[in-house]
């Protein structure tokens, strides 16, 4: 069967699992009651997670599923591959080096921030500079280590002087965005400051209004928070910050 074909199956089965994610958010005991077998072994997001996960694996395995049949699953070095050949905003005329990703591929949270900055561009790598530094020890301090998560932005190269991306360089960006959490398909969203957490909830509301709350992004639950570059400016949120991180502790 064609790649395509494969890609979509497998696109479908993630859709089913992140739409059985939303509903038992919403409604878990009417679909405890609809999917006993999922529900009453696996009570957990996480064991639903695995469950399906091994189920997915186990049709690829058996070639159940004839679409799969001959196909891997598609990686983030093909979409990094893919998103090398991106000429399509003025960003790419003066990047260094793009700046895609870096983390676990099967991380269960996903830190999203703006855009890179100079360090971010010179070492090709998010979260580096001294912004980066702090992120770093958050994710420490929730217990887990940079390679436990995976980090990226939702622009991938430097906007000049380090301005806001614009809204044609965010678009032309948004859909590697999703490829990466397609591939992934991490549990959570940690949005990190306002360009990430207004362009993944499609609203223009504020950071302090948005901060604190799960939303979703392509079934994906969402947490906004404040920036690291804002903490290292304004330290006396990092208490706030601190609750965030601890929601995501529970949910992960
Ligand atoms: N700020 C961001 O939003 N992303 C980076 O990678 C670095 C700083």
């Amino acid at each position: 069967m064609r790649e395509s074909s494969s890609g979509e199956a497998i696109k479908l089965v993630k859709d089913c699992l992140n739409y059985l994610r939303f509903h038992h958010d919403l409604e878990p005991a009417e679909l405890s009651a609809t999917y006993p077998e999922i529900f009453h072994l696996t009570p957990s997001h996480h064991g639903v997670d695995a469950l399906l996960r091994d189920r997915t694996k186990k049709l690829v395995n058996e070639k159940a599923l004839d679409v799969v049949r001959e196909d891997h699953l598609p990686t983030l070095e093909d979409v990094r591959k893919e998103f090398e050949k991106c000429h399509q905003c003025r960003l790419c005329k003066e990047r260094k080096n793009i700046v895609f990703g870096v983390g676990n591929e099967q991380a269960k949270l996903v830190f999203i921030g703006e855009a890179p900055g100079r360090d971010e561009d010179l070492k090709g790598e998010p979260f580096v500079g001294r912004a980066g530094q702090l992120l770093t020890k958050i994710i420490n301090a929730m217990g887990l280590k940079r390679e436990d998560v995976y980090i990226t932005n939702i622009v991938k190269c430097r906007p000049p002087g380090n301005r806001n991306p614009l809204p044609d360089e965010i678009a032309a960006c948004e859909p590697y965005l999703m490829k990466q959490l397609e591939v992934i398909n991490p549990r959570l969203i940690c949005a990190l400051g306002t360009v990430a957490a207004q362009i993944l909830l499609k609203t223009d509301k504020k950071i302090s209004i948005l901060r604190g709350q799960f939303y979703y992004y392509q079934g994906i639950k969402v947490l906004p928070t404040f920036h690291p570059a804002f903490l290292l400016r304004n330290p006396e949120y990092k208490r706030v910050v601190w609750d965030d991180m601890q929601l995501l502790m529970k949910e992960y």
